[in-house]
């Protein structure tokens, strides 16, 4: 079938707008300039909103990776006691951090596909015979499509002991959830440009509160290009310490000019209206759904084939005959599931060519007619939405 236009619908990179590919177009200018730090001082502010920051952000420019190691590094001594949740690839990316810098590391391990059970992680660092630092977990887990419950964590982490610090990957997430770091008491939240914030790849951002800048200025673990003490000082000069990528900077200031424009509570509306629509219209293909209603993320939906032959034929279909991307499964759940994203520069109709060519994928490959089925359920949430 002749398509026009290819589909990303990936879990990042996803589309970029114009508006924001227009602002990165404009000319270079010096990043040691006074335009530069006028851009600077715009893009550290701009994304306190989308971040629920008490603070301007830090902007670091690599990718998401670099703001999950900083914030390690930043917190953690070598000799302290952290917990980190493994709930899926990501989480596990954070275990290997961890055990690159860290001597006491205890993992939490959680089943993939399902949320933590906020108890169940006090009751663990309750039986670890040491003070804990940091605790450390996704907020959605990109691998699994699960959005874990991170601000009953953060109260009950507190209420617990309050001198631990609650640290938050908030990659695949931040651009599409509700979140306040004050609310939902997380000291450090970190995200990446290319997922819900509808930028290319290669900019990190962190987020935190005054106590973890604090410990950012005290900490003892040694860092260099990802020392935060050391990006904060720049912040408030507006300006980086080593050479930022302005273009993406400029990309980062309309990136906030639109969620300003359409209101971040609407933004993340969007993103529950869809995920609730591709989940219904999923089950109407007859195509499990890997995560249960109360953990689905806003952002990515996993789902499950039925055998390896199946799934490897609708991401090959979707991708050769109907220029549509998606995502396979990563870790353990490689060749199992397929995950399509759904975040950043999206809208509800910008997903019924996936579901319209799953249907004739499936109906010809199971020989069952599936033609409306998934639309008519996706419509039906949309409709019901209005
Ligand atoms: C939850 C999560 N954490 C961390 C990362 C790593 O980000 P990057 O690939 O930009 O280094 C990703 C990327 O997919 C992610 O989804």
């Amino acid at each position: 079938m002749y398509t026009h236009h290819a589909l990303l619908l990936t879990p990042g990179p996803t589309p970029v707008p114009l508006a924001i590919q227009n602002a990165m177009n404009l000319p270079m200018v010096g990043h040691r300039s006074a335009d530069f730090e006028a851009i600077a001082e715009q893009a550290f502010a701009g994304l306190k909103t989308t971040f629920g920051a008490p603070n301007d952000v830090i902007i670091l420019t690599s990718s998401g990776t670099s703001a999950l190691e900083a914030s390690m590094r930043n917190l953690v001594n070598p000799e302290d006691h952290i917990v980190v949740i493994v709930s899926g690839a990501f989480g596990a990316r954070f275990q290997q951090i961890a055990e690159t810098y860290a001597h006491n590391l205890h993992v939490f391990n959680v089943e993939w596909g399902q949320s933590f059970n906020t108890e169940e992680v006090i009751a663990f660092i309750q039986s670890i015979e040491h003070p804990i630092t940091a605790v450390f977990t996704q907020y959605c887990e990109t691998s699994t499509s699960v959005l874990h419950p991170v601000a009953e964590l953060g109260h009950a982490l507190k209420q617990y002991d309050d001198s631990i610090y609650f640290v938050v990957d908030g990659v695949s997430c931040i651009g599409a959830v509700d979140v306040d770091m004050t609310r939902d008491q997380i000291d450090v939240l970190v995200a990446g440009s290319q997922k819900a914030m509808m930028l290319p790849p290669g900019l990190a951002f962190v987020a935190y509160n005054d106590r973890a800048l604090e410990r950012f200025k005290t900490v003892e673990s040694p860092s260099f290009y990802l020392n935060l003490a050391k990006h904060h000082r720049s912040l408030e000069a507006h300006t980086t310490p080593y050479t930022p990528n302005v273009p993406a900077f400029r990309g980062v200031v309309q990136y906030s000019e639109m969620i300003e424009a359409e209101g971040l509570p609407h933004v993340v509306q969007r993103h529950y209206i869809i995920r609730d629509a591709v989940r219904r219209a999923l089950q109407a293909l007859k195509l499990d759904l890997l995560v249960a209603e109360d953990a689905a993320s806003p952002t990515v939906t996993a789902f499950v084939p039925r055998d390896s032959d199946e799934l490897k034929h609708i991401k090959n279909e979707l991708s050769a005959t109907y220029n549509i991307s998606i995502a396979g499964g990563q870790g353990k759940l490689k060749g199992k599931i397929l995950r399509v994203g759904h975040m950043g520069f999206i809208s509800p109709f910008d997903l019924l060519p996936f579901i319209a060519s799953l249907e004739l994928i499936l109906t010809n490959y199971r020989n069952e007619n599936y033609i409306g089925k998934g639309t008519t359920a996706f419509m039906e949430v949309l409709n019901h939405a209005l």
